[in-house]
């Protein structure tokens, strides 16, 4: 086992928010063995570590003082298959934007709502992501962790992820406690449940005279977030920076007198609707204020920028005042999606 253990190292290539950190020690994890090794050798045990996945929901704040880990395992093979599904495991250091297209491309249905989305497989089942419609929980089958703690391995069936709202046991009890290493989706192969119940999608169908599948599905999709979504390539940013809120229909009723324009969704507790963040943002007078090098996205309210240069410090002391500027507006508390670090 060859190790590239490296010291002192900046961490920017490995958040999409562009953050310059730096790590005491770093290393790129290509096996369970290597990941192993990190988790049980005594010299590496009593160290904090940082896993890090595609690092497209990162906000690095201060530098790391103990053990970065990025995760870098790969492999897609089918582990099961019958007439009307496959179910295809995944390394957790694969792209999830390049495993949404090998599905496509191989006739697979379930993930083409979620193209473009940044990060890694691995990532994905910590927040439950979610785009246009669908959720990952609606394709998960299984995923294999390790704990950091002691090195056992552990596997989760769908009911002991706890999927919720851009919400999993791994944001919750198991917040830094395990790695997880690979995750099992079950796709179609034949009969696929199409969902174009996002209004831009079938706009974008029907101006195109095409019917639902997965590639238009997927390109539309793709059209929609590169037209309000900014590339991170260009710049810093880590997608919807707060959740959108969930408030009690009544406080909803309430709210709707004072503000009769904001809008409304539905959410999975029928007691409770959702709010869109990015009206509540926009309302407050943020969309596309620029503080030296950070900001808030000129297209999209929910997305907090970093131009280039700019600190994490800087962006949560944003996100803090965007957040209060919303309570005292809306009597609503704003919760960051984004992990801060
Ligand atoms: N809106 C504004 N101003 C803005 C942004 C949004 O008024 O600046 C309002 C509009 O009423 C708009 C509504 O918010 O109709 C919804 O906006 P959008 O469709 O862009 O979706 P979102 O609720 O802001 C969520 C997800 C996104 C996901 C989209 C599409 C969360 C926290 N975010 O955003 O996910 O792509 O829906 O399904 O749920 C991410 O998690 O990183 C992410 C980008």
């Amino acid at each position: 086992m060859t190790l590239n253990i490296q010291q002192n190292i900046s961490l920017k290539p490995y958040n999409t928010f562009g953050i310059e950190v730096f790590a005491s020690f770093f290393s790129e994890v290509r096996n369970e063995e290597e990941l192993l090794y990190f988790l049980q050798d005594a010299r590496w045990q009593a160290m904090p570590k940082l896993i890090i996945g595609g690092g497209s929901n990162l906000l690095f704040t201060k530098d790391f003082e103990g053990l970065a880990l990025k995760i870098n395992l790969q492999g897609i093979k089918i582990s099961k298959e019958n007439e009307d599904f496959v179910w295809l495991q995944i390394g957790a250091g694969e792209s999830w934007h390049t495993t949404v297209l090998y599905a496509i491309a191989n006739h697979w249905g379930g993930i083409e709502n979620l193209a473009l989305i940044y990060g890694t497989v691995g990532a994905a089942p910590m927040q439950n992501i979610g785009a246009y419609g669908v959720e990952l929980k609606e394709t998960f089958d299984s995923l294999q962790a390790i704990e950091i703690a002691t090195g056992k391995k552990l596997d989760f069936d769908f009911a002991s992820c706890k999927f919720g709202y851009r919400q999993s046991v791994f944001k919750q009890e198991l917040k830094h406690k395990v790695v997880i290493t690979n995750v099992t989706l079950r796709l179609t192969k034949h009969t696929h449940k199409f969902n174009v119940s996002y209004g831009a999608i079938s706009q974008i169908l029907d101006s195109n005279k095409q019917k639902p599948s997965l590639e238009n599905i997927a390109a539309a999709v793709m059209q929609i977030r590169q037209s309000k979504l900014p590339n991170p390539a260009e710049i810093g940013n880590a997608g919807s920076f707060f959740k959108n809120p969930e408030i009690s229909k009544t406080k909803f009723e309430e709210a709707k007198q004072k503000f009769p324009t904001m809008p409304s969704f539905v959410a999975e507790n029928p007691d409770l609707v959702k709010i869109p963040a990015g009206w509540l943002i926009e309302q407050c007078g943020w969309k596309g204020k620029k503080v030296n090098q950070i900001g808030v996205h000129k297209d999209q309210a929910l997305v907090l920028v970093n131009y280039g240069g700019g600190k994490g410090s800087e962006i949560w002391d944003l996100a803090l005042q965007i957040q209060e500027s919303v309570k005292q507006k809306f009597g609503i508390v704003l919760q960051n999606e984004v992990n801060i670090y």
